[in-house]
């Protein structure tokens, strides 16, 4: 079997000023003294914060990302921010595709593969997102829109050192709601079926797959346990330090999921 380093990522979304930084600065100092932790820790805090984040953690383990890019490397695009900015401000990986995204501002698999191209273009890591709707879970079609948007969003030639997929339903997007392991389980199974029929064997069976949607710290250990699942996203519970390094410790002395 394929063993998978895991990856516990937090999103910020647009929560984050400066004195949020103060979170940043107390989880680096209590994975400083976790040399044993068995997962990679990525933090994604608004493009604001970027700068001075790098700053911040110098000389942690805790990588930075950022939530989004624009597809092109420069131009006339107000307002956007291209992957190449996003890694000379010290970011090594990009989300793209957030369901919040693709809701807010109607971005679809052509555009977040147009993104995750960009990232890679520039060097960063894309960290696909995709999952279902409530309706779509209801109606039965949840393993439907994951391979719809899979086979959509990303790209040909996508690497397992280059990309890592999120799995986040979106009614479990901020609710405390959470969907049952075995269903954890049977989505993130699928996603590594589909990922070998898109990709090369090496790269579909090495690939990271997150599941994201409330994950707490109470829950963190069972659905980080579920096979499959290769580490997660987090929202809410990355704004505290004490929260998402609860969450980092389900992995705690291991090395692989
Ligand atoms: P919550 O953890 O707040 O539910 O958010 C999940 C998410 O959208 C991470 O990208």
């Amino acid at each position: 079997m394929t063993t998978i380093r895991p990856l516990v990522a937090g999103n910020w979304k647009i929560n984050g000023l400066t004195a949020q930084l103060a979170e940043l600065q107390a989880l680096k100092d209590r994975l400083a003294s976790e040399p044993a932790l068995g997962a990679d820790v990525l933090v994604c805090p608004p493009a604001t914060l970027l700068a001075q984040a790098r700053w911040a953690l110098r000389g942690s383990m805790i990588a930075l990302g950022a939530q989004d890019c624009h597809p092109l490397p420069s131009g006339a695009h107000t307002g956007d921010i291209s992957a190449e900015m996003l890694a000379d401000a010290g970011a090594s990986s990009v989300i793209v595709g957030h369901s919040e995204r693709r809701t807010d501002h109607g971005e679809t698999d052509a555009l977040v593969r147009a993104k995750a191209e960009a990232a890679h273009r520039a060097g960063l890591t894309a960290i696909i997102c995709v999952g279902e709707t409530e309706k779509e879970r209801r109606d039965g079609e949840t393993l439907e829109i994951v391979k719809r948007q899979l086979r959509g969003s990303v790209p040909e030639g996508a690497r397992a050192t280059d990309t890592v997929i999120a799995y986040e339903p979106v009614w479990a997007i901020g609710t405390g709601l959470t969907p049952t392991p075995e269903d954890v389980a049977e989505v993130h199974g699928f996603i590594r079926a589909e990922l070998g029929q898109l990709l090369a064997p090496r790269e579909a069976d090495r690939m990271r797959i997150l599941y994201g949607g409330s994950v707490k710290p109470a829950n963190a250990k069972e659905l980080l346990s579920v096979k499959d699942v290769n580490g997660a996203l987090v929202g809410g519970a990355s704004l505290k330090a004490d929260d998402f390094y609860a969450i980092v410790s389900a992995y705690r002395g291991e090395n692989a999921a």
